[in-house]
């Protein structure tokens, strides 16, 4: 049993970034789905929550305590958001499960005042997990499957559609792509127009397709240690079958062989044959392990918790 009294659960501020990013770097208890390097902004942009021993006392309050372990979003769109990290000193491993319990409701008070309703996670690896577990015991729910798609050379099966132009993102375009967004995905993966200015800053590679009527398509995309990574793509409905994706497909495929990467990967749901579809024909082939996403609806702050142990 761990001494709740003795914790203090707070949000995380900016001085708790050394604190956290020592968890990262120290523990083995850590699930992160962005560059630690970015921790700092993350904390700054959006809700996370640490729970701090050694707080009691005027130094002990000063100092903020001593961060046991911690949970951070990543992704906010309203109603939706994304555990981007979680964390636990190593000393501490063995109460992961107590950290989870105890960090998860501060956590759904912050995403409530902004307007979350939903929680999700998403981890690479549905029999592996470590945390899926424990977070369906706490009331999450599996929401899709997903797979993950490798490319290992830099053929295309066409140049897609020509009568389109690709240009790179501007910010301008943030507000129509979220228009757009709102006709291709369901909310848990929507950006909003924030969250595509947000992207612009962290993906070296953001194109739009336009065509006569206007914006048609866009498409983001990071090379890290030589892999690429198509992050995403996505095609106005009144085009689809046209090929605009095959066009944004072809223009990624040059981007990842320009910057020298030996594999491209990329994510997707279960369920998406079209997008599977434009996949395989482009030369993707399936890869293991399967990543799966769960999702935990929120109740306002002083409601009956729907959370399992609650
Ligand atoms: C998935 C998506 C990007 C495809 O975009 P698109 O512009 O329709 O793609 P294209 O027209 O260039 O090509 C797709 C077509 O290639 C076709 N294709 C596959 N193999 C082919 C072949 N051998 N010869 C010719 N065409 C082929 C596919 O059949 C598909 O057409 P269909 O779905 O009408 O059968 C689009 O449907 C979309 O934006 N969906 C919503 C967002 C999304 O799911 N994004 C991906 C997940 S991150």
């Amino acid at each position: 049993m761990m001494a709740r009294e003795t914790l203090t659960m707070r949000e995380l501020r900016r001085l708790d970034v050394t604190q956290a990013r020592r968890i990262l770097d120290t523990s083995e208890y850590v699930h992160y789905r962005f560059a630690p390097d970015e921790l700092e902004r993350l904390i700054e942009l959006y809700p996370g929550v640490g729970a701090f021993s050694g707080a009691q006392g005027p130094l002990g309050r000063m100092m903020g305590g001593s961060l046991q372990a911690f949970m951070q979003v990543n992704e906010l769109t309203p109603p939706c958001a994304w555990i981007g990290g979680f964390g636990v000193t190593w000393s501490q491993s063995e109460r992961y499960r107590d950290y989870l319990d105890l960090l998860l409701p501060p956590l759904a008070d912050a995403l409530w005042a902004r307007d979350v309703r939903s929680l999700y996670y998403s981890g690479a690896d549905y029999e592996s997990d470590w945390l899926r577990e424990p977070l369906e015991e706490l009331g999450f729910s599996l929401i899709s499957m997903l797979r993950s798609y490798d490319k290992s050379d830099f053929s295309v099966p066409s140049e897609g559609n020509q009568s389109i132009v690709v240009r790179p993102f501007e910010p301008a375009d943030a507000e129509p792509l979220a228009e757009l967004e709102r006709l291709c995905f369901d909310d848990l993966w929507r950006h909003d127009a924030r969250a595509f200015r947000e992207a612009a800053r962290l993906y070296p590679y953001f194109v739009v397709a336009e065509d006569q009527q206007g914006i048609v398509g866009y498409q983001f995309n990071i090379v890290d240690m030589k892999i690429g990574y198509l992050v995403r793509i996505a095609t106005h409905p009144r085009a689809w079958g046209a090929g605009v994706g095959a066009r944004l497909m072809t223009e990624a495929v040059r981007y990842f062989q320009r910057e020298g990467a030996w594999k491209i990967v990329l994510n997707t749901e279960e369920k998406n044959t079209r997008a599977h579809r434009l996949y395989e024909w482009f030369g993707f082939y399936l890869t293991r392990p399967r990543g799966f996403a769960l999702g935990l609806p929120l109740t306002a702050p002083g409601a009956p918790s729907q959370t399992a142990s609650g």
